[in-house]
């Protein structure tokens, strides 16, 4: 079998030093490939437990990506590997205009300027934002800034993907759009969502969370949706 592209092994997260976890000894493997809803009412822990995946919040126990452990030594190579996108997008849009904050991944990962802003200019027309791509980032609504942000999440074609909330801004076609281009990605990924609908769409599995504890890891949408 092919390695996971993520595994938590006893993973807990602290924000307070004595303080009671907010992620509590949390185990979960996540094939390549694989499609995982992460669902859970507000405060369960879902952005904790994606952030620490890039080394974002510290933790104790073990987060492996791709089979390289998450640590301060090894996080640059493991944020390598990662597409993330962030529950707020203005958190990760950096630069003035949407092209070159779109290309920026590819950019960093040695490509040429040029063929970067060609590739990055794919992947904004494939999530509906082509049209803007010259346009300055605050004009954008924060629903084209969100598939923007996802631009670059998904533009150096990672082999995992943790999306946090990448449907909650979206209107109805852009959220169709958006399951139907994450359903057509190699890449593993984990979503975090309050969206069934949209999990269901990707053909997951649903791991439920509850007060940072996995309340429910399965198929059973309907089973997900009674316990929320
Ligand atoms: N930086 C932080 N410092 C202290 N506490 C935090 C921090 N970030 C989150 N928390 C707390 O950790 C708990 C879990 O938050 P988290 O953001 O992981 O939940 P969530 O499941 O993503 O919620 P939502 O559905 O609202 O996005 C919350 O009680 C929150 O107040
Ligand atoms: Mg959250």
């Amino acid at each position: 079998m092919s390695q996971p592209a993520l595994e938590y092994d006893g993973v807990t997260v602290r924000y307070e030093h004595h303080g009671p976890p907010t992620v509590d000894n949390v185990s979960l493997s996540v094939g390549a490939g694989e499609r995982v809803a992460l669902v859970g009412l507000n405060g369960s822990g879902k952005t904790t437990l994606l952030t620490a995946a890039v080394g974002l919040v510290e933790h104790a126990g073990a987060i492996r990506v791709c089979g390289q452990a998450v640590s301060p030594r090894t996080i640059q190579a493991v944020r390598g590997s990662v597409g993330f996108l962030f529950n707020v997008p203005e958190d990760q849009l950096l630069f003035p205009k949407v092209v070159d904050d779109a290309a920026f991944a590819l950019v960093r990962k040695g490509m040429k300027p040029k063929e970067a802003g060609a590739k990055a200019r794919e992947v904004l027309e494939q999530l509906g934002v082509g049209a803007v791509a010259d346009s300055p980032l605050h004009h954008l609504s924060h629903g084209q800034k969100q598939r923007v942000a996802l631009a670059g999440a998904l533009v150096t074609s990672p082999p995992l993907l943790l999306l946090d909330e990448p449907s909650a801004a979206l209107d109805p076609p852009g959220k169709r759009n958006l399951a139907r281009l994450l359903a057509s990605q190699e890449a593993a990924m984990v979503i975090a969502t309050h969206d069934l609908e949209f999990a269901k769409a990707l053909g997951t599995r649903y791991v439920l969370l509850e007060g940072g504890r996995i309340a429910y890891d399965g198929a059973d949408g309907a089973e997900v949706a009674q316990r929320l």
